[in-house]
């Protein structure tokens, strides 16, 4: 293949990946943009197998199923409550990539390079490393805390914005030492040290973070994986990676700080680690605990609620994904619609484990777009709201995080439903959500308790609707 035909392949590709991003920003145009973003890949894949790479085919192609086997095996038993995990540890892997590419490319001596270019060359090796092995690192320990097997707690280590700091000028020296070393043929010591130094933030930056911040995180290390890749097509001189990269790293960017706005949280302060805790400890969970009287109620119960209402809002969270209870919810919505009943959806920005999370289980149920809500659409409609259904959920509407000062989640925006005339709460048991903080919506006068499996409690509410 002509190196004509591979610069045009990598701009339609290209242009295939804007398309993507565009089409992915509304539900309506999602699919296509997911098609988009497919043929892209498609076409980056082929003019890069058949027009870049010119050697190595048997152990290119043996990679390749190998790779290819593994993903489709973990794409077709991945459980959509286990995503955002998925997508973790998939981001390990590009900063991974990142890592072992900079080092093969700073072993490679066919690369005769001298002068300022040398320099850009050495700095662009460096910078692909660094980002790479903090992206690896950091995503790892994001892949345990969101599949339980460490604690979200946040772990804030004594004088860690300092010990930071001093993480940061090591590796601005070292870089320094690195480009001087590598003029006269060394450099492997200066760059082995900073890769330990850039897996040790990754690690320390991620462990530092309270459980309600994750989301935060998770889309910050997309964008680090996006600049790894970058970086990566820096070092190999690929542009379509290049761009590729910029395209993931600035979109991520820019979720992160759409996030930090939901969140009301301040970007530089999520990323120094442990907002919202005391310094050198984390804020007690108990606390904002109320003692009052919890008062549980029947599935036949809330469908008279349901059925008396006029106004009728539901808030889905973790716990709808976990029971899979979304196709229930849709049929309850088009029961209650058709006797003329409002009935609309109140989406936090971080309900469930990804961005998007709800949105997704809304849309594969089949509830109509249009009565799906943003959180400040709706935040002000609830004192006209008759019954609140919260399925699932608990962070998201936990009042603490406006009445208790040093609570992890204070200054949290949640969705009030405690304003509208009753709420009702579907969970299995009295337990925490993902921050791990006590929720005294389960304790307000007007809101009733539906214990059990979201999904069995909305199919026993259902069957009292026919
Ligand atoms: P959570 O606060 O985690 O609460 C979910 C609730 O669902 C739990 O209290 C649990 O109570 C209940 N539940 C679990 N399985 C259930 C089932 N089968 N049936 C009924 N209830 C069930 O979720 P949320 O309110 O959606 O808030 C999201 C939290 O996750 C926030 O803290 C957010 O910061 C964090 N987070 C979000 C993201 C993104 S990007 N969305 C990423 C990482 C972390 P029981 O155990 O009593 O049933």
């Amino acid at each position: 293949m002509s190196h004509g035909i591979v610069t045009v392949a990598y701009i339609g590709a290209t242009i295939l990946f804007i398309l993507a991003l565009g089409g992915l920003s509304t539900q309506e145009t999602s699919r296509r943009g997911n098609l988009y973003g497919m043929t892209g890949m498609a076409i980056a894949l082929l003019a890069t197998l058949f027009g870049i790479v010119s050697d190595n085919y048997v152990l290119l192609f043996v990679g390749v199923i190998i790779g290819g086997a593994i993903g489709l095996m973990l794409a077709k038993k991945v459980q959509m409550t286990q995503m955002p995990e998925l997508v973790a540890i998939l981001h390990s892997l590009v900063g991974l990539a990142a890592v072992l590419v900079g080092f093969a490319n700073f072993m490679d001596h066919s690369i005769m390079l001298s002068g300022v270019e040398k320099t850009i060359h050495d700095v662009e090796t460096y910078l692909g490393i660094l980002i790479g092995a903090l992206t690896f690192s950091g995503s790892v320990v994001a892949f345990l805390k969101l599949s339980a097997r460490i604690s979200g707690k946040p772990m804030l280590l004594p004088f860690r914005h300092w010990l930071n700091l001093g993480m940061l000028v090591l590796a601005v020296w070292l870089c320094f030492t690195f480009i001087g070393q590598s003029a006269t043929g060394g450099g492997t010591f200066p760059l082995l040290a900073m890769t330990v130094i850039a897996l040790l933030f990754g690690v320390h930056m991620v462990m530092a973070i309270g459980g309600a911040d994750m989301p935060v995180v998770i889309s910050m290390l997309n964008s680090y994986s996006g600049w790894a890749a970058a970086a990566t097509g820096f070092m190999l001189s690929n542009d379509l990676l290049i761009v590729v990269g910029a395209l993931v790293g600035s979109s991520g960017a820019i979720l992160s700080y759409i996030m930090c706005r939901a969140m009301n949280r301040n970007f530089i302060s999520v990323i120094a680690g442990g907002f919202g805790t005391a310094e050198g400890q984390t804020a007690a969970p108990g606390e904002g605990e109320e003692t009052g009287e919890v008062v549980p109620v029947e599935a036949a119960e809330v469908a008279d609620m349901l059925l008396q209402a006029k106004e009728v809002m539901i808030i889905p969270g973790y716990g709808m994904a976990v029971a899979q209870a979304q196709h229930v919810v849709n049929d309850i919505t088009r029961k209650l619609r058709d006797r003329k009943i409002n009935v609309r959806f109140g989406i936090h920005p971080v309900a469930g484990r990804m961005p998007g999370h709800m949105n997704v289980l809304l849309a594969e149920a089949k509830v109509p777009y249009d009565i799906v809500f943003e959180l400040d659409e709706i935040n002000d409609d609830f004192p006209n709201v008759d019954v609140s259904v919260v399925v699932g959920a608990n962070d998201i509407v936990n009042p603490a995080a406006q009445e208790v000062p040093n609570s992890p989640i204070a200054g949290m925006p949640v969705l009030e439903c405690w304003k509208g005339k009753t709420t009702i709460v579907l969970k299995r048991s009295m337990a925490t959500g993902y921050a791990g903080v006590a929720n005294p919506l389960f304790y307000k006068e007007n809101t009733r308790m539906l214990f059990g499996d979201a999904r069995e409690s909305l199919g026993a509410v259902l069957k009292q609707l026919d």
